[in-house]
């Protein structure tokens, strides 16, 4: 039955509303923080990539989380997806979501408490009464401040079934729009979707006027397919991450999600708004800020998705694609690599590529930087692909607001020698220069950014990938530090494995900049020991 929701106006039965939490769920695992102007681009990514809801943050969690999600609800204050800011029952929690999400044009306030008995008990110490009346007071609140309000029984699918059915029914008589039941420590099997979904759909008055959402963590391996099984058991709206990055093993992930719905549309008749086609940048681009590439196999948009390794596949491909390929990979985004644009091309083919390639309107100041990169790479490497120039292009968006940049970088190595390196750093503008010594290149680089600029950090993690094949392929290096607890994860990329380590390592130190300025916000100068 078609109902009518505030943000979407007449919703078919097949219309499935696709809630992205990559900014939420997926920012508040381990790693993957993200600055504000990070947010942004992936906030701009999401958008075009089509997602119907974006879950922006969790404004009351620090000041920082809320400057992101207003930024993201400004940003889309005349159209775009509904913005959605995430709440606990306490009102502080409410109004500060309200507030944050109020610039955009269609907003939603996402609040929530536990309902399993065991959360009940050890996490908030409440009876089942008290928490149905944290429902009421929460949703009653959050209507006040928008006529879109989503709530959700966290560990829906641990709580005993009946007071599940009292607590949503208690939810949509204080007006809540959206129902969403996760299952929160992916603890799910796909039966037990249908089971939960059918129960409220058939038990609980008013459940057919509203939207019921599926949240599901990937603990087992399932949370795709409880998505899947949520969606065939009445479900309207999934709750995904790009990449499907998350708490612990992370959240159902939007990609496969979607290409399921489009390749199995005879099993699953249900219509989406997504853009495939941006499905691959927009994984990229995540991985490219968050330092975490997904692995080789990952279904979609891991490198070997599309790769036929095999004779025999080969030769069945070759003759007939559909022989191994259940969908086609330009339908998500693969482009065949091919020569792109050479060292004669001009500023105008390097903005048409890159609107080809679902940048849409770079900034003059991003353009000229990028290519003025995309200059010096087709000078040094043979062939340049697409792929060289989402990396070099991506690269350079992350850096746009950084504070620390590398301007120069001069390594001297070589069989016996004691490698040696000297660079120039800019800090706020100010240049900084450095010199040292190190076991290898790399080390000495390193080394040379921590005497240009005194800080003290662990390295935690060092990883270098190739962009594409070749001695020529651009490298793409990961580089994790810590401090206090706290994990960053930098990312460069350059033909010059020095150097593209040298800018993930910078790339690294401003993200631990950010990371203190939300904490406790001070003088630059104060905050590292220069
Ligand atoms: O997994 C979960 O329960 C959540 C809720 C806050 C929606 O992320
Ligand atoms: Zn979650």
């Amino acid at each position: 039955m078609a109902i009518t929701h505030p943000s979407f106006g007449r919703l078919d039965d097949d219309r499935i509303i696709i809630f992205d939490t990559t900014l939420r769920d997926g920012e508040q695992s381990p790693g993957f923080s993200m600055n504000l102007e990070e947010k942004l681009r992936m906030a701009e990514a999401l958008a075009e990539l089509g997602v119907d809801v974006m879950e922006a943050g969790f404004p009351i969690a620090s000041p920082g989380d809320f400057e992101s999600v207003q930024a993201i609800a400004r940003r889309f204050a005349k159209d775009g997806p509904v913005i959605c800011g995430l709440a606990r029952t306490a009102p502080a929690d409410i109004l500060r979501a309200a507030e944050a999400v109020r610039p955009a044009a269609r907003r939603r306030i996402h609040t929530f408490v536990s309902t399993s008995p065991l959360h009940m008990r050890v996490k908030l110490r409440l009876r089942p009464e008290e928490v149905l009346e944290l429902v009421t007071s929460s949703v009653s609140l959050a209507r006040q401040h928008a006529e879109d309000v989503e709530w959700s029984a966290e560990d829906g699918t641990r709580t005993e079934p009946d007071f599940l059915c009292r607590c949503v029914e208690a939810a949509i008589k204080a007006g809540a729009t959206t129902i969403n039941i996760p299952d929160t420590v992916g603890y799910a099997l796909p039966e037990d979707m249908a089971r939960i979904f059918t129960m409220i759909r058939e038990r609980v008055p008013g459940a057919d006027q509203v939207v019921l959402s599926a949240h599901n963590h990937n603990d087992l391996g399932l949370a795709v397919a409880n998505t899947l099984a949520a969606i065939r058991a009445g479900v309207r709206q999934v709750e995904s991450t790009i990449n499907g990055i998350g708490e612990r093993a992370g959240n159902a992930s939007l990609e496969e999600i979607v290409m399921a719905l489009r390749t199995r549309h005879d099993a699953i008749p249900a219509r989406n708004n997504i853009v495939t086609r941006n499905i691959l940048r927009t994984s990229r681009l995540l991985a490219t800020i968050t330092g975490f590439d997904v692995q080789p196999n990952k279904a979609i948009v891991g490198r070997n998705a599309f790769a036929h390794e095999s004779g025999i596949h080969q030769d069945g491909v070759l003759k007939d694609a559909s022989t191994y390929e259940i969908m086609t990979p330009e339908s998500v985004g693969w482009t065949t690599n091919s020569l792109v644009l050479g060292k004669h091309s001009g500023r105008a083919a390097f903005r048409d590529k890159l609107r080809a390639l679902g940048y849409g309107e770079v900034g003059d100041n991003q353009l000229n930087d990028a290519f003025r990169r995309f200059k010096d790479l087709a000078d040094r490497k043979k062939v340049v692909y697409d792929e060289d120039i989402v990396a070099l292009v991506d690269d350079e968006i992350v850096r746009d607001h950084d504070r620390v940049r590398l301007v120069a970088l001069t390594v001297a190595t070589g069989l016996g020698a004691k490698p040696m390196a000297t660079l120039a750093l800019e800090v706020d503008g100010e240049r900084r220069d450095g010199m040292a010594t190190g076991d290898g290149a790399v080390d000495a680089t390193f080394n040379a950014i921590r005497n240009a600029f005194p800080h003290d950090v662990t390295l935690k993690l060092y990883a270098v990938q190739s962009v594409t094949g070749g001695t020529d392929a651009q490298a793409r290096v990961t580089v994790r530090l810590e401090e206090g607890g706290k994990l960053v994860d930098g990312q460069g990329a350059d033909t010059d494995t020095i150097v593209a380590s040298a800018r993930a390592y910078v790339h690294a130190l401003n993200k631990l900049l950010v990371k203190r300025e939300r904490t406790a916000p001070a003088d630059l100068r104060t905050m590292l020991s220069a």
